[in-house]
């Protein structure tokens, strides 16, 4: 069959990452995860001292780090100036900075270039998750996918990812994840929303397996 590509979006916590990897995985398509490059990129500016709220200096220095992306459903990595980022991504610390850093221009320009090259170079096609890849990034894409669920789900599931000290209690868990998808859905560019096409699918009362066999399905629906 035709390389065939796949954008599935929503806000934190839905399950866009499993989801996304076991399709991947299940129909032999490469992986991408956007997130882990805006985090990437972020992890950098912290690193290098830049403040990741001037916009300005944020600007300037978006095109300085080397980002790059494995797409192994089975083994993703990711790297930036060749040093595995795969663990430092992950901190509260990044993930409280990485929506300032991602709402400028500058910054999306280029990784929607480097996504959008990453997409057309995969043999059979791909799964690339994200919060804009419906609306921006691909919007020819074959299968548009907006995952959602309960914020109080949502709010479970990123405390069971997060390890033993980091684990931080439920309520504060939820609220942090609703002012990170207010601010990646209030921003002006390419903001977290759904494609007028893509097919949205509830999560919250479904298991992990439910979700991955729905797209599964969707996906085989349009081969
Ligand atoms: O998916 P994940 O939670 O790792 O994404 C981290 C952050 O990266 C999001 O909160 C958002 O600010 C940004 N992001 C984005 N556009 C994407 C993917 C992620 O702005 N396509």
């Amino acid at each position: 069959p035709a390389a065939v590509v796949v954008g599935i979006d929503g806000p934190s916590g839905t399950g866009k990452s499993s989801t996304s990897r076991a399709v991947a995985a299940k129909l032999g398509l490469r992986y991408l995860d956007t997130g882990a490059q805006y985090r990437a990129i972020t992890w950098w500016m912290l690193a290098n001292g830049i403040d990741v709220d001037d916009a300005a200096a944020v600007a300037q220095a978006a095109g300085k780090p080397v980002i790059v992306s494995g797409t192994d459903p089975s083994a993703p990595t990711i790297t930036v100036d060749g040093e595995d980022a795969a663990g430092p991504i992950r901190t509260q610390r990044v993930t409280a900075a990485v929506s300032a850093v991602s709402a400028v221009p500058e910054v999306r320009t280029r990784l929607t270039e480097l996504q959008r090259a990453i997409a057309a170079e995969a043999p059979h096609g791909i799964v690339v998750e994200g919060r804009d890849i419906g609306t921006t990034v691909l919007p020819d894409a074959d299968l548009k996918v907006f995952l959602t669920a309960s914020p109080e789900a949502r709010a479970a599931r990123r405390n069971g990812e997060l390890k033993g000290k980091e684990a931080a209690d439920l309520a504060a868990t939820q609220a942090a994840l609703i002012k990170r998808d207010a601010a990646d859905s209030g921003r002006k560019t390419s903001p977290l929303a759904k494609a007028a096409d893509a097919v949205e699918v509830d999560t919250t009362d479904l298991t992990l397996e439910q979700v991955i066999e729905c797209v599964v399905t969707l996906v085989e629906d349009k081969r």
